[in-house]
């Protein structure tokens, strides 16, 4: 898809269709993930693959109850991982990897046709827990993933003129 169309056909989609995404689109969400400009070039991020039917029930219940996570075939779950951070401030440059990551990974899964909905509202360390995700590995967004099964609604956003200030 063109850039820009793909832009205006992205959305957040909570209904998601049973039918198992093809391990070939997975590698290529993760291989859009590996393009992703980072600090210092460190890629402070770590990304699960999650998948099956009681994981992911799991991981709805790790998500205060949204219940249709479990709906969703599969997740990504990215994670910060700082210590691969050479800089100071290690924290302050894994979380913009890692969104920078996720974001990537919201756009290609859109582009291939599929849809998801990033999700911040959770407790890190439960997520972890579940996914015993090594130690520094911490959650940043739950992205379930799959064919949609709903028409998203269209969301609204500010003017340009209301958040762009410019400096001459
Ligand atoms: C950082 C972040 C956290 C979010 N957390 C949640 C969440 O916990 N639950 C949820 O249903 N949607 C969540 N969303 C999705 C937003 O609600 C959604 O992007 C916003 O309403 C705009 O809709 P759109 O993505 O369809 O344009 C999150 C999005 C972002 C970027």
């Amino acid at each position: 898809m063109e850039f820009f169309e793909l832009l205006e056909a992205r959305h957040s989609v909570r209904r998601f269709r049973a039918e198992p995404v093809p391990e070939k689109l997975v590698t290529k969400i993760l291989e859009a993930v590996r393009t992703a400009p980072t600090a210092g070039n460190f890629q402070s991020y770590e990304i699960y693959v999650v998948s099956g039917a009681e994981r992911m029930q799991a991981l709805a219940a790790a998500t205060f109850n949204h219940e249709w996570v479990a709906q969703a075939p599969m997740a990504l779950v990215v994670c910060t991982n700082s210590a691969r951070c050479e800089y100071d401030n290690k924290d302050y440059w894994a979380l913009q990897d890692a969104s920078i990551a996720a974001t990537l990974a919201h756009l290609a899964i859109a582009d291939l046709g599929l849809a998801s909905c990033w999700l911040g509202a959770f407790i890190p360390a439960k997520i972890a827990g579940l996914l015993a995700a090594t130690e520094g590995h911490v959650p940043m967004a739950v992205m379930p993933f799959g064919y949609a099964n709903e028409i998203p609604e269209q969301s609204t956003r500010r003017t340009l003129e209301e958040f762009v200030h410019r400096r001459e």
